[in-house]
């Protein structure tokens, strides 16, 4: 009974490190929308977005952006948003890496040929050094539109 209960523990943690959708779900949606297409001038698309953000080398910015939230005003496709992101660093580095990959492949967006898929590690080592929401801003690719 004991071993059997460690193991539902460990599946279902494993489940949750690893199913970017539904940690989307519960953590984005609400903001982003379950399409990904945002809501027009309150909160940004990250569907046919969020491709551009990673070939700027936005990378970290990504990361960054989840772990610590972010404030400043930015635009894209030519529509200006100045709300606030929240930080959600309260979810795991796997969560993250997760959620970063769901949405780097879902609603026709593809990680571009330089990229690879995003990891906990990489999510962790970002969490080492900590930001506020005005200094991830300011690691935003300037080239986006
Ligand atoms: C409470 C609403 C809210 C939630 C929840 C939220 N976001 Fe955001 N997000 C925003 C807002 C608002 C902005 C734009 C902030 C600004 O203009 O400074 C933003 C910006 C972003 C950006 C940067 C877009 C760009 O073009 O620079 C990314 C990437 C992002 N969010 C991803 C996520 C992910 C992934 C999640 C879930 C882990 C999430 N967001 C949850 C509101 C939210």
């Amino acid at each position: 009974m004991k071993y059997l209960l460690l193991m539902l523990m460990v599946s279902t943690s494993l489940a949750t490190a690893q199913d970017g959708k539904t940690a989307y779900t519960s953590n984005c949606a609400s903001c982003h929308q379950a399409t990904g297409k945002g809501i027009p001038s309150a909160f940004p698309p990250l569907a046919g977005h969020f491709t551009d953000i990673l070939a700027a080398d936005g990378r970290a910015y990504a990361i960054n952006t989840v772990l610590y939230g972010m404030n400043g005003a930015i635009k894209v496709n030519g529509k200006s948003y100045s709300g606030v992101m929240p930080a959600l660093g309260q979810l795991s580095d796997a969560d993250i890496a997760a959620i970063l990959n769901h949405v780097s492949t879902s609603w026709k967006n593809a990680l571009p040929d330089t990229q690879k898929l995003f990891t906990a590690d990489e999510v962790k080592a970002e969490r080492a050094v900590k930001k506020t929401p005005e200094q991830v801003h300011e690691l935003r690719p300037k080239g986006l539109k």
